[in-house]
């Protein structure tokens, strides 16, 4: 199972809508997807019309109890709660703190064996919970918003971030560290057909890790409110729509290469 998890310090830059439209991507084209939803916010689950704390991503750090709800044939979630934010006070004490994600998995490896991909969404911080997922990770994927301080000094921020944790979690015996996950950035709700936009996309492409482009439009916000991927909204087939549309699915196709890519 190749395991991506949408991270970023900021809210609203499209973790949520990106792990919802990429994972139903990813399961139209035949792949078996299980989302993980860790925000308390609970968005992600939400969209499927889950509001639970039974069984939820929760009990992972309870009782162990947790629940996979099936949403079609290749689309699954392992809900978030409310409760998800009391987990930072109740993961403060624990030895392994940001590896019991990890150790669950492990014990519960049977309950994984038939995806592909889990795709996880976060909740914007870089606390425990996002860590234990960022440890089980294969890729991370940053979206960054264009904005006035800059794509650069967001990703520089995260890059900072993520440089502590991995120097932070090393193995005693070893001395290496135990996060494997590369990461990736994504330009996220890019506008168009301003010239600083077009500025922006030109610097962007130079910069290492840069992988997806994934413009402003009305469609995400459509499929946000009627709960709907993008690709199942039924649109006019307009000229402007179709054009959209394979813009999306180059730039979702850009993040499944660099996702399968062998991590070295
Ligand atoms: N590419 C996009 N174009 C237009 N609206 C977007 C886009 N991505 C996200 N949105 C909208 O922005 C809001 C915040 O997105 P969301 O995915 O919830 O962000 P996050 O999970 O990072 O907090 C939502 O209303 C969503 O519909
Ligand atoms: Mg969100």
């Amino acid at each position: 199972m190749n395991i991506i998890t949408f991270s970023a310090s900021k809210g609203g830059v499209g973790k949520t809508t990106l792990s919802f439209n990429y994972g139903s991507w990813l399961a139209s084209k035949g792949y078996k997807v299980i989302l993980v939803d860790t925000d308390y916010q609970a968005n992600l689950s939400s969209t499927f019309n889950i509001f639970t704390n039974e069984n939820t991503l929760f009990n992972v750090f309870t009782d162990g109890n947790v629940e996979i709800r099936k949403i079609n044939d290749n689309l699954s979630i392992l809900p978030g709660a409310p409760t998800l934010d009391k987990l930072e006070v109740i993961l403060q004490s624990k030895i392994n703190r940001e590896f019991l994600m990890m150790m669950w998995m492990q014990d519960h490896a049977d309950m994984f064996e038939e995806f592909d991909f889990m795709i996880v969404d976060t909740h914007p911080e870089f606390g425990t919970l996002t860590k234990n997922m960022i440890a089980i990770s294969d890729h991370v994927l940053v979206p960054l918003e264009p904005s006035e301080y800059g794509f650069t000094q967001s990703k520089n921020q995260y890059d900072i971030r993520m440089d502590e944790f991995k120097k932070e979690a090393v193995d005693l015996k070893t001395r290496t560290s135990l996060i494997d996950a590369k990461v990736h950035y994504i330009a996220s709700r890019v506008k168009h057909n301003t010239a600083s936009s077009h500025a922006f996309e030109e610097s962007i492409k130079t910069i290492p890790g840069f992988i997806a482009n994934i413009p402003e439009r009305e469609v995400f916000n459509t499929s946000t409110l009627e709960k709907k991927p993008i690709f199942e909204l039924n649109h006019q087939n307009t000229q402007s729509n179709i054009n959209l549309f394979n813009t999306i699915e180059t730039q979702f196709n850009n993040i499944l290469k660099a996702t399968q890519e062998e991590n070295s």
